[in-house]
């Protein structure tokens, strides 16, 4: 056991700006209301069922997590965001169509209490959008300052203690590292220079960098994953968590590649296709849109079979990810997967997966998830990328000198450790020869 780190208590209110007020939003809002009222379950949610065991196995010590490490508590999270469009919260709910009306009834006071405050949009950057409730300003240094001055009206309007920023806003066209975003400098002379290489969310992971704020990315886009932020990050000691959360069809195949991995069985081909509905699938719906998409989700099986170490299994893997917008469906996407696997002396076999998901439901419980430790990582005094989050991103954020850690097993159990290590418990091992000797 080491001592356990010093974490400032969970006292006061919590507040969680949310970019983009769209399904995923606002389905996480109603859905902590309807639960912090007792009229639903968290279900999906680790930080509100999840359990955490302690020492030896047969000490019979299992904490629920919430109970084990300070996180803030549901009844003192107040919502805020921003969008594009002028919808309340609840008008926001109906529109996307994830939650029954009957259920967004139950909170709708509550909901229509949270209101949009106007967005830093460009439609070069999400093509498929446009809408009324946009900030004018003389260069994209002063959108900054005027996200940072709503950041500051909101934390003195609700007396909260802290803050906490996550980017659910659309998919933005796909952008490469630039110059531009090599130093706080550079970055700082490209937002006055309202230099193209910065986006719409570029500009609110700054703001909430520059005030300290934890930050995590939601969707693909680069945002916060350039040299500038971390450096800022670095200076102002605030977390940083992305990108893109890892549901449906990505959770499931990092659920099942590390299985036929594990056992040595060998994929040659993974074609993964969805049907989605919904305004996501709407702009994905777009090349460039889609393009920042693929590459997020294309990227985990590479580093789940590890191709340079076993080249006879998985060198010449054909992995193809489609999505379809097919509006019919709306939020209630479908996947489908077809694995060709190469089993011993090379025998052929295939397997089928159809998963009929709700994209939002997946994805609210952990947004929760992820505001709730980068608020405790903020109270801890952990700064900068919080790579024990990566249980809940598609591209997990990594030091340059690292690859990514996909399988969702070994992300739970750095996520786990992550947390007894805070609390100066043992880190579980799985070693465990002790109960032979
Ligand atoms: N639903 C999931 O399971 C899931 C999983 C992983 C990632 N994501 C990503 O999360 C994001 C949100 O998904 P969603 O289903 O809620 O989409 P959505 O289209 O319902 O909501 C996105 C909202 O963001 C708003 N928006 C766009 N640009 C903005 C800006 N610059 N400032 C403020 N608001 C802006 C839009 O107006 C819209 O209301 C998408 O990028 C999506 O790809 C979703």
């Amino acid at each position: 056991m080491t001592s356990p780190v010093q974490i400032a208590p969970a006292t006061g209110k919590l507040g969680v700006l949310l970019v983009g007020l769209g399904a995923v939003s606002t389905t996480t809002i109603a859905g902590v209301m309807a639960i912090r009222r007792g009229l639903a379950r968290p279900i999906g949610s680790l930080t509100q069922m999840g359990t955490i065991r302690l020492g030896k196995r047969t000490e019979g010590r299992a904490p629920k997590i919430n109970e084990f490490v300070p996180l803030a508590s549901l009844d003192d999270i107040v919502f805020g965001g921003w969008d594009i469009f002028e919808e309340d919260c609840y008008a926001a709910a109906r529109t996307a169509g994830v939650l029954e009306p009957d259920q967004l009834a139950q909170v709708r006071n509550e909901l229509e209490a949270v209101k949009p405050m106007p967005a830093v949009f460009d439609q070069r950057y999400v093509k498929r959008l446009d809408g009324p409730n946009v900030k004018k300003g003389k260069n994209k240094k002063d959108l900054a300052e005027q996200l940072i001055a709503d950041i500051r009206a909101f934390k003195a309007r609700h007396s909260c203690d802290r803050m906490v920023m996550i980017w659910c806003g659309s998919t933005e066209v796909y952008m490469k590292e630039t110059a531009a975003h090599a130093t706080i400098a550079s970055f700082e002379k490209a937002l006055e220079d309202s230099d193209d290489a910065i986006p719409s969310s570029m500009i609110y992971a700054y703001a909430a960098l520059r005030e300290g704020l934890p930050f995590a990315n939601a969707a693909p886009n680069l945002t916060a994953d350039i040299p500038a932020m971390l450096q800022l990050a670095a200076k102002t000691k605030a977390p940083v968590a992305g990108n893109d959360m890892k549901t449906g069809q990505t959770l499931i195949k990092t659920i099942i590649a590390p299985g036929l991995k594990a056992r040595l069985l060998g994929v040659k081909g993974w074609y993964s296709t969805n049907i989605l509905g919904n305004r996501d699938g709407e702009v994905l719906d777009d090349p460039e849109s889609f393009k920042t998409k693929e590459e997020s989700k294309k990227s985990a099986l590479d580093y789940i079979f590890q191709p340079h170490l076993y080249p006879e299994l998985y060198e010449d893997l054909c992995h193809v990810v489609r999505i379809n917008y097919y509006p019919p469906r709306g939020d209630n996407k479908e996947g489908w997967d077809n694995i060709d696997l190469i089993g011993w002396l090379g025998y052929p076999m295939q397997l089928k997966i159809n998963f009929l998901c709700r994209d939002s439901i997946l994805a609210a419980p952990i947004v929760l998830d992820s505001v709730l430790f980068l608020d405790l990582a903020k109270r801890a005094g952990m700064s900068g990328i919080q790579e024990w989050l990566s249980f809940y991103f598609k591209s997990p954020m990594h030091a340059p000198e690292l690859y990514p850690e996909h399988d969702l097993f070994i992300q739970l159990m750095k996520l786990k450790n992550t947390l007894r290590y805070l609390q100066g418990e043992d880190l579980i091992t799985h070693l465990g020869r002790e109960y032979y000797d």
